[in-house]
């Protein structure tokens, strides 16, 4: 795909648009300053936060909802396509040709391996199905579907169907068939021997759940075991028609449903969404088993504009939901929160009280912030003024996120719950907008010294970013003093570590290329740092400074490790001098460090 004609090709689509006259196309942008300013048309807001810098190859950024990225990026997430298509898009737009021919044979060859690869998926999923209704083989695959409830006319519904327990009934019946073997491995369904020529069946003794695209396709397998053995669920592995990130379980039988009711219900499982589906709630969709992405919002936001979480109400489950969530915002798509009582999944739930009862729990479904203000509240202990000040930091960005009045309402509700005054969480807010300083009320009582070393490692992570950036040569030097897989903030050392693989493969910088390779946080991240200006300098002339602030944060990690460590071995009454020696150590390496910063 990525081949020295498509970047060459890219770099003219990029220099031959303007990326004010393509935003300005969306949202009426104002000037102030070298900036452009609009309300973010990724969040509800009512006063700009969105900005565009026009220079540096054009960048967009929403200190609101943090979406940020390059012309291409703005044109994938407002039209819903993929990078890669917003690339083409816009070279249509601006009559530019697609490169070269070869490309386009290569395109064919690639359409035709697809649709061949989709064809032996729909017969994979006839074969499992006809194992499991016409064959002895999948009689206890009937028993298991019996035992949970689900008869033949689900069976029938979701192609359900079983692999029977051998390692070669799919492969020999499909190379009788004159499927090729090669194909048969792409497709996921056999794997090679370690030892020996050969391939054998992926899928043995289990019951099997055929997922399709959104557009109905059959593209992979969950299969799942009829016992307590592990993994519980052997899902397809990914190929190039099956992406667990951009795909959602249910999404093709579920869209009429969405759209007619205004909102998905989205849960963890897919017998969850079997189960919801079946009794006759039919909006429902499941992720498969990996973590929310904004490809499936994205995805689910072409059907509706609401998205109804019902995952598993375990501490997992909610840990997973509150992630979720920091990504939707980055959205736009209004959320609620299904909570299941009792830790049950919604599968279980239905099978105990009915369906009914769970309609009245979509009914009662809370409001995004509600919610996340709940689990703030609920997993911190708010007596303690550490307490207070983490649940303040995790509620922030649901406040201002918030619409005026709702915002309002929440700040009431938090300052009695907190009992904190009013103008800390309003500054809080100002400051996690990204709001100048002078707004910023100065002296707040409460204000931690954690809290004011958080922003300054986050402004020095900034600025070595920047540099490594401008200059790759940098590199060596932050590795020299911090590894980048420890780097205090995860996303800048993400941001590092593609630019140091870059570097190693001999591939050039580009911000098409890191937008593409980097997650969509940390794309938003490098967005920013790339359009900031500094105060106090260039990233050149504030980079030692900062590297050495980034190298004593890093040392106060480690040392607090080790200090954990040390408790945990004394409490377990083990020998924790050696964890103490060395955090003391680091202790005095960092004194030495911070004298030298003072002077
Ligand atoms: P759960 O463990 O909650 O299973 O995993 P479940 O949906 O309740 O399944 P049942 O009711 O026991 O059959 C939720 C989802 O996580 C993925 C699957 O997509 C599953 O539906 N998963 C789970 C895996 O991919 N592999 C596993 O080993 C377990
Ligand atoms: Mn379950």
């Amino acid at each position: 795909m990525r081949d020295a004609a498509w970047d060459a090709f890219v770099t003219r689509v990029r220099d031959a648009s303007d990326i004010l006259r393509v935003v300005s196309s969306y949202v009426p942008l104002k000037r102030k300053g070298s900036r452009y300013w609009a309300c973010c048309p990724f969040h509800n807001e009512k006063t700009p936060s969105f900005s565009v810098t026009p220079d540096k190859g054009g960048l967009f950024y929403c200190f609101g909802c943090h979406a940020g990225g390059d012309i291409f990026k703005f044109i994938s997430l407002i039209e819903n396509v993929t990078y890669g298509e917003a690339i083409k898009l816009q070279a249509e737009k601006l009559g530019i040709p697609l490169p070269d021919e070869r490309r386009s044979s290569a395109e064919l060859a690639r359409d035709q391996k697809i649709a061949d690869m989709r064809k032996v998926m729909g017969m994979a999923r006839d074969f499992f199905h006809s194992c499991l209704v016409n064959t002895p083989y999948g009689k206890p695959g009937l028993e298991y579907f019996a035992g949970r409830g689900i008869g033949k006319d689900i069976i029938d519904d979701f192609s359900l169907g079983f692999a029977p327990d051998s390692f070669d009934k799919l492969r020999n019946a499909f190379l009788k068939r004159g499927v090729p073997e090669k194909l048969l491995l792409e497709c996921g369904l056999v794997k090679q021997r370690k030892s020996g020529a050969g391939t054998y069946d992926t899928f043995r003794g289990r019951v099997m759940i055929p997922i399709a695209d959104e557009r109905g396709r059959f593209v992979g397998f969950g299969g799942r075991v009829m016992d307590d053995s592990v993994p519980k669920y052997l899902n397809s592995p990914e190929t190039m028609i099956f992406n667990k990130r951009k795909l959602l379980f249910g999404l093709d039988r579920a869209k009429k449903a969405i759209r007619d009711e205004g909102y998905v219900i989205l849960v963890e499982g897919y017998m969850d969404a079997i189960s919801v589906a079946s009794a006759g709630v039919r909006n429902v969709v499941a992720s498969l088993g990996t973590s929310f992405t904004i490809e499936h919002a994205r995805l689910i936001m072409r059907y509706a504009p609401e998205i109804y979480f019902c995952y598993d109400s375990d501490e997992a489950g909610q840990k997973a939901t509150i992630r979720a969530l920091s990504i939707i915002r980055a959205t736009g798509a209004k959320v609620k929160v299904l909570i299941v009582p009792d830790g049950k999944d919604p599968d279980e739930f239905i099978r105990k009280h009915g369906v009914d009862a769970f309609r009245e729990l979509a009914k009662r479904a809370l409001p995004v912030a509600d919610y996340q203000i709940k689990y703030a509240l609920a997993h911190n202990d708010i007596r303690t003024m550490d307490g207070k000040s983490n649940a303040l930091h995790a509620i922030v960005p649901v406040l201002a996120a918030a619409q005026t009045v709702e915002r309002m309402e929440l700040v009431q509700e938090l300052k009695r719950t907190l009992a904190i005054d009013e103008g800390i969480i309003t500054q809080e807010i100002s400051r996690y907008k990204g709001e100048p300083a002078e707004n910023i009320q100065q002296g707040a009582p409460m204000r931690q010294a954690v809290r004011r070393i958080d922003d300054a490692v986050m402004r020095a992570g900034r600025v070595v970013v920047r540099q490594a950036w401008e200059d790759t040569g940098t590199l060596a030097d932050i590795e020299a003093r911090v590894p980048l897989d420890d780097f205090p903030v995860a996303l800048h050392g993400e941001i590092l570590k593609y630019l140091a693989k870059c570097e190693r493969d001999g591939v050039p910088i580009s911000e098409s290329g890191a937008f593409e390779a980097l997650s969509e946080d940390a794309a938003s991240e490098l967005s920013r740092i790339l359009s900031e200006t500094f105060a106090g300098g260039t990233a050149a002339d504030l980079y030692d400074e900062c590297a050495q602030k980034i190298y004593i944060s890093y040392l106060k990690i480690r040392l607090e490790g080790h200090r954990i460590k040390a408790d945990e071995l004394q409490r377990a009454g083990e020998d924790f001098i050696g964890e103490l020696e060395e955090s003391n150590k680091i202790q005095k390496k960092i004194n030495e460090l911070e004298r030298n910063e003072q002077q």
